[in-house]
């Protein structure tokens, strides 16, 4: 991986349901934020069911995440595609192949970072339907995580399970090894909604009593995971009453701002441009969405992901070499952290080869693994 010199945004685009129009919004996304001159990636990440190729009419067969995953390509920037329009590129994602749809850990963690090297200024990552651990980690390790949601019941309950199901394993990334949060935290998610009196205010307060360092790091949830939530098929500038009590059952459940960041317009002719959504965003019938996608691609781009982003990813460790210290950082004592816990949740989450070996050694630890062959 060559390193960046540019820090980059990453944008995830999701929702519970299937269907509610997130691929065609995130090509539209792409394809605006590329027009406006930006170098954009479009990564499918939809491991069961991924289409993004096909919007843009690239039917014939390429190379797909599923070859990167099954380590037939050394990198993500070996499997970028071309598409129609300048600036912007896209990752296929891959068909349905058994034993791939569900990485483990340490493959998702790689697949970040092979995602924050690519030459890119914009990074949108389209994410399948559905609560599985996978969507919500990658929406939990993007700067922006964008929800598309239709205004009928099943979908804005589906989006209202989603936010809450990213922030929980939000939450689990973060304090999984604190031995009094991580239990509590768990005990959590094993609740129902009725008997659940969770509320990130809630939480603040129980960690004041147990760990007070920790309670920096609740800030910073609060104030970094703020959803954008974008309606499909209704006319610009409603505000529906679905989607009203979705905000408001966020904040006052889950103690959550979730931000309308925009509707786009239901529009029928779209079924004649399912293998050109470039097309159809130049064409008359397309006008209308793509003006809402504009407003809605200015207000996402005026919000830089947190600080984290600036941060350059070391290219001196080899993949292999950072999935051996992530598993020498688990059978650590964590005694190791012992000067500050919080920091130890951090290293574990914003997983960053130079600076854990620094810290490692700094704390005493000795591996062959810091130094060259
Ligand atoms: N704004 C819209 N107006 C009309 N039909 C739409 C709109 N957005 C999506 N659709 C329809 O919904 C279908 C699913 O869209 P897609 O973006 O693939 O959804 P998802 O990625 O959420 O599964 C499309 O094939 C299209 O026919
Ligand atoms: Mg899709």
């Amino acid at each position: 991986m060559r390193p960046e010199s540019k820090p980059k945004m990453i944008i995830s685009v999701a929702g519970g349901k299937g269907g509610v129009g997130k691929s065609i919004f995130s090509v539209a996304l792409g394809a605006q934020f590329a027009m406006e001159g930006n170098r954009v990636v479009l990564a499918d990440l939809d491991l069961g069911a991924a289409n993004v190729h096909t919007y843009l009419g690239i039917i014939k067969k390429t190379p797909t995440i599923a070859d990167f995953i099954l380590k037939k390509a050394p990198s993500l920037e070996d499997i970028m595609i071309d598409t129609s329009r300048e600036n912007l590129k896209i990752i296929s994602g891959a068909e349905f192949v058994p034993g791939m749809a569900n990485p483990a850990h340490w493959m998702k963690l790689k697949i970040m970072r092979h995602i924050k090297a690519l030459p890119a200024d914009i990074v949108i990552l389209d994410l399948g339907a559905g609560v599985h651990f996978n969507t919500l980690d990658f929406f939990g390790m993007s700067d922006r995580g964008i929800v598309v949601t239709a205004p009928e019941p099943g979908a804005v309950m589906n989006a209202y399970s989603f936010i809450k199901g990213a922030l929980f394993r939000r939450l689990q990334n973060i304090f999984r090894k604190h031995p009094e949060l991580g239990p509590m935290i768990d005990a959590e998610t094993k609740k129902t909604g009725e008997e659940s009196t969770f509320t990130l205010e809630a939480l603040s307060e129980q960690i004041r009593a147990l760990a007070p360092d920790m309670l920096p790091l609740i800030k910073e949830i609060e104030t970094d995971f703020s959803p954008a939530l974008v309606v499909n098929r209704i006319p610009e500038g409603e505000l529906h009453v679905l989607v009203k009590n979705l905000i408001i059952l966020s904040r006052e459940k889950l103690g959550l701002m979730v931000n309308h960041a925009g509707n786009l317009p239901d529009v029928p002719e779209i079924t004649g441009y399912l293998l050109r959504i470039p097309a159809f965003l130049s064409a008359p019938e397309g006008r209308a969405y793509l003006k809402a996608v504009r407003n809605i691609s200015g207000k996402i781009g005026r919000h830089p992901g947190p600080a984290i982003d600036a941060v350059k990813t070391k290219a001196d460790f080899s993949d292999d070499d950072v999935e051996k210290i992530v598993a020498l950082m688990d059978t650590l004592d964590d005694s190791i952290f012992s000067d500050t816990s919080r920091k130890a949740c951090r290293l574990r989450m914003y997983f960053r080869p130079a600076e854990v070996v620094t810290y490692l050694i700094n704390h005493g630890v000795k591996s062959g693994l810091f130094h060259g062959e």
